[in-house]
C-alpha cells in the first residue's frame, strides 16, 4: 500500500480556504480537479477558527471544504489545527506563550508559539486533536493526519519556569540522582555543584559559555518535549482512527530535532523542502535531504511542502526560473517521495506570506505560473506506477544527533568551523555527482546491508556506536575530530578516537584546527596532492596501521594524515576535494553510480525500483553514457529510447522504465 490509500502518486498542496468567501472555495476545487490534485493539507493554522472559546467549537466551515474536496475527488491530510494556539488561551494563559533564552516571554501576533512543556497546552491540543479526530474520523476525504506544523520551527525551545521543572523531570530519569547529574555534567569545573535539584534551570543566557554538557542534554529534553507533544496528539489520533495515518511535516536537516526518535513515532515522514534557487547548491542540499527522509524509516516518504517559485522569507527571495519548479518535484521522486506538494495551492492576499509563490498565483490562470501547475499535475500522474518503489544504497553516511549538538557546542570547542551539515555535504556531493545511491543511518544501526559506511564526523562516540563500527564488514571512512568524547560529552581516557582507537589504529595527539584561509597540503602514497582547510591532526599511527597520505610542509610535515587498517580508513584533515580518497573507497568497496562512469556535472542520476531518473540540472543539453543493450520508455513522454548514451535537454529529466527485452 502507499503511503495514503490514494492511488498512484500524491500532487496538491497547503489549502487554507478560511482566509477566503466561500464562493472562491469553488473555483478552488474546480482548478484543483484541472490540475490534477488529489491530496490537500486544511487546516494547519485553523485553531482559533475552530474553537473559538475553550470547548466551544466551529466546524461547520470546514465540514463544507471536506464535502467539497471530496465530491472533487480530493483527498485531505487534516491538520489537528494545533501549530498556533488561540488568542483566548494565550491571554487567559500566558504561560503557555514560550520564553527565550534571555527570559523574555514571546508575544502573541505570530504563529507557532508555545511552550512544549506547558500542560495546559498540551492539554489544550489533545482536547481539540480529539474534537478533530471525533468530528472526521468517518469523513470519506481524511486521508492522513497532520499534527501541528513544523515542530521546532519558530520556537525550538522553551526556557519557562514550567520548562525548568520539566527539564529537572527528564534530568532525573536519565541521571537518577543529582551526584549522577553532577558527574555527567563535571560541575566540578567552574564551581557549578549542585546541592538541590531546585539549584538546576535550563542553560539560559548567562555571563559566560554555559557548561557544553547541560546544553548537550538541553537540547536532548528539547527534542523530547517537543516529541511528547506530537505523542500526546497521535495518541488520541491513533484511539479514535487507528487505520489513519500519522505524520508532522519535517523541515529538511534539521539540528533541533532529532529525526531518528521523531521518525519512529510516524506512520509516514513528510518534508518541507525549499532550497534557496539562488544557491548553487540547491540540487545538492535537497538531494541530501530527501535521502535523509527516505531513509528515517527506509521507506518512500512525503515532500508535504515546497515552493512553486519564491519563498518569502528570505531576505531576497528568488523565483524558480521557468522549468525549475518541475526539475525540483521530480527530483524529490526520483529520491523517494511519492508526491510533490507545495505551499500553498492559493496565493495569499493578505499576512506575512502574500508574496509567498503558490500553484495558483495572484495573476490567476492566465499565468506561467499557472501553466507550469497544471504540467506538472500531468508529469505526476504519468510517473504514477512509481509509487510505493525504493531505492536500494550501497553507501550510507552518519548522523547522530548527540554527536551534532555535542559538536556544535558554542565558545568551548578548538573550532567553531567544523558544522555538521557541511561535513555530511563534503562527502554527500561527490557521491551525488557519481551518481552514487546514499543513505543516512545512525551509527548505532545495524549496517551490514551497505558495503561502504562513511562517518564525516562522529565527534561523540559510545562503546555501542564503536561496536556497530566494528562489527561491519565493509569499507569503512572516520572523518576527522571523531571518537572524541561519551554520551556525557566528557573526552574519553588516553585521547580519541577514543574506543574507535583499536578499529582505526591510530592515536590523535593533537588537534590543529586551520585559520580561515589557510590551507594545508596532504600527498597520497598514490602522489594525489589534496588541499586540506579548516582542520588537521597531530596523528600517531599503531602497530599493522597503514599510511595512505603524509601532510607536506608546515609542523605536521611528513607526519600521517590518512591511515588505514584493515578496511577502517581514518581522515584526520578536511579536504577541499576528497575525491581521490573516495574513487579509492568506492573501488574498494565495488561500488558504482547508477549509469557508471561519465555522469555529466549537471546532471543527477537516481534509481528507485526499476526506474532511472535522469535530471540535467544545467542549461545546455547533456549526454548521458548509458551502456548498449537494454531499450527504455521514458515515462514522462512515452517516447521508446533505444539503449546507449541517452540525451537530456536543459532543465529537463527523463524518467526510464527498462523494457521488456523479446526472447
Ligand atoms: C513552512 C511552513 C508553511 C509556510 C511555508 C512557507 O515553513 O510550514 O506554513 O509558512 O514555510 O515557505
Amino acid at each position: 500500500m502507499g503511503l495514503t490509500r490514494i492511488p498512484g502518486l500524491l500532487f496538491g498542496g497547503d489549502y487554507n480556504p478560511e482566509q477566503w468567501p466561500e464562493e472562491v472555495w469553488q473555483e478552488d476545487v474546480r482548478l484543483m480537479a484541472e490540475a490534477g490534485v488529489n491530496l490537500v493539507t486544511v487546516a494547519v493554522f485553523s485553531w482559533s477558527r475552530l474553537e473559538p472559546a475553550p470547548g466551544v467549537y466551529d466546524f461547520g466551515w470546514l465540514d463544507r471544504v471536506l464535502d467539497l474536496l471530496h465530491a472533487h475527488g480530493i483527498a485531505v491530510d487534516l491538520a489537528t489545527a494545533t501549530a498556533t494556539p488561540p488568542p483566548w488561551l494565550v491571554r487567559t494563559h500566558p504561560e503557555v506563550q514560550p520564553v527565550d533564552a534571555g527570559g523574555t516571554r514571546l508575544e502573541f501576533g505570530s504563529r507557532q508559539g508555545y511552550c512544549p512543556s506547558s500542560p495546559v497546552f498540551r492539554a489544550a491540543t489533545v482536547r481539540l486533536a480529539r474534537a478533530m479526530a471525533e468530528r472526521y474520523r468517518a469523513h470519506p476525504a481524511l486521508a492522513m493526519w497532520h499534527i501541528s506544523n513544523e515542530y521546532a520551527d519558530h520556537t525550538a525551545e522553551c526556557y519557562c519556569a514550567e520548562s525548568a521543572r520539566d527539564f529537572r523531570r527528564w534530568l532525573q530519569a536519565r541521571h537518577r540522582s543529582l551526584d549522577g547529574l553532577n558527574a555527567a555534567w563535571g560541575t566540578s569545573c567552574w564551581g557549578q555543584h549542585y546541592t538541590d535539584w531546585t539549584q538546576v534551570e535550563p542553560p539560559r543566557k548567562a555571563p559566560g559559555p554555559v557548561n557544553p554538557a547541560q546544553l548537550l542534554d538541553w537540547r536532548r529534553f528539547s527534542s523530547d518535549a517537543l516529541l511528547a507533544c506530537f505523542e500526546a496528539e497521535r495518541a488520541v489520533l491513533k484511539e479514535v482512527t487507528p487505520d489513519v495515518p500519522v505524520t508532522t511535516n519535517f523541515m529538511s536537516v534539521l539540528r533541533d530535532l532529532d529525526y531518528w526518535s521523531w521518525a519512529a513515532a510516524e506512520d509516514v515522514v513528510t518534508d518541507d523542502a525549499y532550497p534557496d534557487p539562488a544557491d548553487p547548491r540547491a540540487e545538492v542540499k535537497a538531494a541530501l535531504s530527501y535521502d535523509l527522509m527516505r531513509s528515517l524509516k527506509r521507506q518512500p516518504w512525503l515532500l508535504l511542502e515546497s515552493a512553486p517559485s519564491a519563498v518569502s522569507w528570505r531576505a531576497v527571495n528568488v523565483p524558480k526560473d521557468p522549468g525549475v519548479m518541475r526539475l525540483h518535484s521530480l527530483q524529490a521522486l526520483a529520491h523517494g517521495s511519492d508526491g510533490v506538494m507545495f505551499f500553498q495551492w492559493r496565493q495569499a492576499r493578505y499576512g506575512p506570506e502574500k508574496f509567498h509563490s503558490a500553484m495558483l498565483p495572484h495573476g490567476g490562470t492566465g499565468t506561467r505560473q499557472w501553466r507550469e501547475t497544471l504540467a506538472l499535475g500531468a508529469d505526476v500522474r504519468r510517473l504514477a506506477e512509481v509509487a510505493g518503489t525504493t531505492t536500494a544504497a550501497e553507501v550510507a553516511l552518519l548522523l547522530d544527533w548527540d554527536s551534532w549538538w555535542g559538536l556544535e557546542a558554542p565558545e568551548s570547542m578548538p573550532s567553531d568551523r567544523l558544522r555538521l551539515h557541511d561535513l555530511l555535504l563534503s562527502w554527500y556531493a561527490p557521491l551525488h555527482s557519481r551518481g552514487v545511491a546514499v543513505d543516512l543511518a545512525p551509527p548505532g544501526r545495524d549496517l551490514s546491508g551497505y558495503r561502504l559506511v562513511i562517518a564525516p564526523n562522529l565527534y561523540l562516540c559510545t562503546a555501542g556506536h564503536a561496536a556497530a563500527l566494528a562489527a561491519f564488514p565493509g569499507q569503512l571512512l572516520v572523518g576527522p575530530f571523531s571518537g572524541v568524547v561519551d554520551a556525557a560529552d566528557q573526552v574519553h581516557d588516553g585521547g580519541a578516537p577514543g574506543p574507535l582507537r583499536e578499529l582505526l589504529g591510530v592515536r590523535v595527539e593533537e588537534w590543529r584546527p586551520l585559520p580561515d584561509g589557510v590551507t594545508q597540503e596532504v600527498l597520497t602514497t598514490t602522489g594525489a596532492l589534496l588541499t586540506a582547510r579548516t582542520w588537521t591532526e597531530w596523528l600517531d599511527t599503531c602497530g599493522d596501521t597503514e599510511v595512505l597520505a603524509r601532510y607536506r610542509g608546515g609542523p605536521l610535515h611528513g607526519r600521517p594524515a590518512v591511515t588505514r587498517r584493515g578496511a577502517a580508513t581514518y581522515l584526520s584533515c578536511l579536504p577541499e576535494d576528497p575525491s581521490p580518497l573516495l574513487d579509492d573507497l568506492l573501488a574498494a568497496a565495488g561500488v558504482t553510480g547508477v549509469t557508471g562512469p561519465g555522469l555529466p556535472a549537471d546532471v543527477e542520476a537516481c534509481r528507485r525500483g526499476p526506474y532511472l531518473f535522469l535530471l540535467n540540472h544545467g542549461t545546455d543539453p547533456a549526454t548521458v553514457p548509458l551502456p548498449a543493450g537494454t531499450g527504455f520508455t521514458d515515462l514522462l513522454t512515452g517516447r521508446p529510447l533505444p539503449g546507449g548514451p541517452v540525451t537530456v535537454g536543459p532543465r529537463d529529466a527523463v524518467v526510464l522504465k527498462p523494457r521488456p527485452t523479446t526472447p
